[in-house]
């Protein structure tokens, strides 16, 4: 196998305006991979999603977790929210302090936000939350913090956004309209508690001032970044298989999690896109309800659980392990374009002596290739796998493809054969130094 490491400067020659994004449910180590390519990047943006994401970084041994402020903070580079994103200002104003406690410090000139990104209200997090209850044992099992009925709001054309808290008429009237319908479904429909105007108003307006040194015209800070040739990184949130499209409908979640989306979510057009790069872990993990085909219950799950400490970056949740899917890589691929994947956590699979790579589906004595379109087709299908030999060795921290044992080597290339992804970057640990970064092998 061709396989040639080499340094992340030389990686990012080849990079201008890079997409990273999750190539499964959500969790692959994105943190981590844009914490390490943000070294050579000039800006990195936030497209979709909100603190629902926890982004876990590593650097040199002091543990990071980012829900909303883009990864590359740790760099001091400009660091950019689009309006894809659902912004919560109280969350926000937390990660603030808590990055302010470890020092590092945030300006109107390192840290910007788009005013047409849409808020997460206080209603939004009462009515997710009454709502996963009202559904009982079918629910989503969501973070709770309000994002899908924030972007429900949003295209029903009643969505509050940024900056209209900068107009106080408008924020108002605005509150009032939505205060009358969601109190009204929080108290007819879900019996769950209501809101009063003033309580809201007066602490979305004390926010404001906080956040007003932020606002700024994102499309034109990344218009102007890109034609001074200054590199930006598109850090994805959540996964591709929780795509709203995409994904495991309904287990998703309410935001275009795709490629796609770091275009309408930052307001760039995609002829300006170079690389889309995958994350994936080496195996597969799921945080809340939804099929999950390739899912283990047995003592390699326990395994991946234990050795890859499989508890959410947000809520803490035991997330779900299982197997390397192709099927979903090889969705991944095709819906985002990708041109690279970093295959992290491989670390995690030392010592386990056989391991399976899930090749394709069985649903009833067919073979399936690709994703089917109906989710829950996924429920009767089994995977289709294939064996191959474990190692003994450890992996951790190995910065070199030739010195990862053979049979680790032959795993990637297996998964690079069943993806058809060519491998950029495989990850041997959570520290930004516990990475081997690849030669393109397809030139
Ligand atoms: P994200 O949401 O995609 O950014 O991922 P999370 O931060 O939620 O979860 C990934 C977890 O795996 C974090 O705790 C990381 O520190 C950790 N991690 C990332 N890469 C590796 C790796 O190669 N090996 C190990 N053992 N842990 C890793
Ligand atoms: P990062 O960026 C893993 C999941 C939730 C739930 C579904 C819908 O860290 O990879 P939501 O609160 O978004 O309406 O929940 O999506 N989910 C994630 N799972 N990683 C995430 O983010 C997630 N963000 C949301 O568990 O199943
Ligand atoms: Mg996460």
């Amino acid at each position: 196998m061709a396989y040639r490491s080499i340094s992340i400067s030389e990686f990012l020659i080849t990079m201008a305006n890079v997409i990273i994004m999750g190539a499964q449910w959500g969790d692959e180590g994105k943190g981590k991979i844009v914490d390490l390519l943000t070294e050579q990047a000039d800006v990195v943006v936030r497209f979709q999603g909100g603190h629902n994401a926890g982004h876990t970084l590593v650097v040199e041994g002091k543990k990071y977790v980012l829900h909303l402020i883009p990864s590359g903070i740790l760099h001091a580079k400009l660091c950019v929210i689009g309006n894809g994103v659902v912004l919560d200002p109280s969350a926000l104003l937390q990660e603030l302090q808590e990055l302010d406690n470890h020092g590092i410090s945030i300006t109107g000139a390192n840290f910007k936000i788009s005013p047409i990104t849409q808020l997460i209200m206080p209603y939004h997090r009462e009515l997710d939350v009454a709502r996963e209850k009202r559904k009982g044992k079918g629910k989503i099992g969501t973070t709770g913090r309000g994002i899908g009925p924030a972007y429900e709001d949003k295209v029903a054309r009643r969505g509050i956004r940024l900056g209209d808290l900068y107009n106080r008429q408008i924020f108002e009237a605005k509150l009032q309209d939505n205060l009358a319908y969601h109190n009204f479904m929080l108290e007819n429909f879900y019996n769950a508690g209501t809101f009063t105007m003033e309580t809201i108003r007066d602490d979305y307006l004390r926010m404001a001032d906080t956040i007003a040194p932020f606002v700024d015209d994102v499309p034109v800070i990344l218009a102007n970044a890109m034609d001074a040739g200054q590199a930006v990184l598109f850090e994805g949130a959540q996964g591709t298989m929780l795509d709203v499209d995409h994904g495991t409908y309904p287990f998703v979640t309410s935001s275009s999690v795709i490629a796609g989306g770091a275009c309408s979510g930052a307001g760039v057009g995609p002829t300006r896109i170079h690389q889309v790069l995958g994350v994936a872990k080496a195996y597969t993990t799921r945080v809340g309800s939804g099929p999950f085909p390739t899912e283990l219950t047995d003592a390699v799950g326990e395994h991946l659980f234990k050795v890859g400490q499989e508890l959410g970056a947000s809520t803490g949740r035991a997330r779900r392990c299982g197997w390397f899917d192709a099927v979903v890589l090889r969705h991944a691929a095709r819906v985002n374009g990708l041109t690279g994947l970093a295959i992290t956590k491989l670390d995690v699979l030392d010592g386990i002596p056989s391991l399976k790579v899930c090749v394709a589906y069985n649903r009833n004595g067919r073979r399936l290739e690709n994703m089917p379109s109906d989710p829950s087709i996924l429920d009767v299908c089994e995977p289709i796998y294939e064996e191959l030999p474990g190692w003994s060795e450890a992996t951790s921290g190995i910065e070199r493809m030739e010195d990862l044992p053979k049979n680790a080597r032959d795993y990637l290339a297996f998964l690079e054969s069943v993806t058809g992804v060519p491998t950029r970057i495989v990850s041997t640990g959570p520290d930004r130094k516990q990475t081997i970064i690849l030669d393109n092998p397809f030139g």
